[in-house]
């Protein structure tokens, strides 16, 4: 089979489309990983060329030896993944050392794949530890997230708390809650680090002043996860932009009921007392 015949480019190219129509990829911003599954790449073996040469991935993922992953390019847009996939995306391998990476199909037009490939398969690597079924890690640059990262404390408890209280389905879907990661240079192996750990059990990392990364089993999950956190962004903004504090909200107690019927648990970590009725504030 054709690489771009198969389920998962097709899921992969979609993924880029929806997120730049959702005006999180100005220019070439945001990047996106997908590990393949063992069948799927047998599927495509015939497309590959493994002839390519071995280069230097920046970090080592030995939890990764060998593993194919569909990935796109540094410096390529998201707008163009849909007119034309193989400019613009790549399919690496992973070595036995888990150091080195060659590209076995895409970017037929030249480059590298994304200056974040640190972040990313260091993220994977973390991800298929505490759960194999995650693949897919998403980087984008959201509006409203960013803009949140100048006016809360970068503290992820608070950042947790006050994003779940824009919407009831925000604990059900990222109980666990969201990590944040202070300003650091991007494209290297501290920011990559940085990211890693909040993904040993967190599926959401947000990067002050930068955007925001998130992991899951599949497109759909993943995409979804990214548009939750964002849309209760957006209202956050909106509450912010009229007051400084809320008349009502979501209060421990209710998200606490929310444990059983939805067969959750929600953190306590994040239900703390406020003493202060200013948004952001403990
Ligand atoms: P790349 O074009 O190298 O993927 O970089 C985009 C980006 O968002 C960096 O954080
Ligand atoms: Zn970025």
């Amino acid at each position: 089979m054709k690489v771009l015949d198969s389920k998962f480019a097709q899921g992969f190219c979609r993924l880029c489309v929806d997120g730049f129509y959702q005006g999180w990829h100005e220019r070439n911003g945001g990047n996106l990983s997908y590990r393949i599954k063992d069948e799927e790449i047998a599927a495509v073996a015939d497309d590959l060329d493994e002839s390519g040469e071995w280069k230097e991935i920046g970090t080592t993922v030995r939890g990764l030896a060998g593993e194919y992953f569909m990935v796109t390019g540094s410096g390529k847009y998201f707008r163009n993944v849909e007119i034309d996939p193989a400019a613009n995306v790549c399919i690496i391998k992973v070595d036995d050392a888990g150091e080195n990476y060659k590209i076995v199909w895409g970017l037929v037009e030249g480059g590298r794949p994304t200056s974040e490939l640190p972040s990313h398969l260091m993220n994977l690597e973390v991800c298929k530890a505490r759960d194999p079924q995650i693949r897919v890690v998403y980087h984008c640059h959201p509006t409203n997230t960013i803009a949140l990262t100048f006016v809360l404390p970068l503290d992820g408890k608070i950042f947790t708390r006050e994003i779940w209280e824009m919407a009831t389905e925000c604990p059900i879907v990222f109980p666990e809650g969201i990590g944040m990661v202070p300003w650091m240079v991007p494209g290297g192996r501290e920011i990559a680090v940085a990211t890693s750990e909040i993904m040993k059990k967190q599926d959401v990392a947000i990067w002050a002043h930068h955007g925001m990364f998130a992991c899951g089993t599949d497109f759909d999950i993943t995409f979804g996860l990214m548009h939750t956190v964002e849309k209760a962004a957006e209202i956050l903004v909106k509450v912010m932009s009229m007051t400084d504090r809320k008349r009502q909200t979501i209060e421990p107690e209710n998200f606490r009921a929310l444990n059983a019927p939805f067969n959750v648990n929600i953190s306590e970590d994040f239900l703390y007392d406020k003493k202060s009725g200013i948004i952001g504030e403990y």
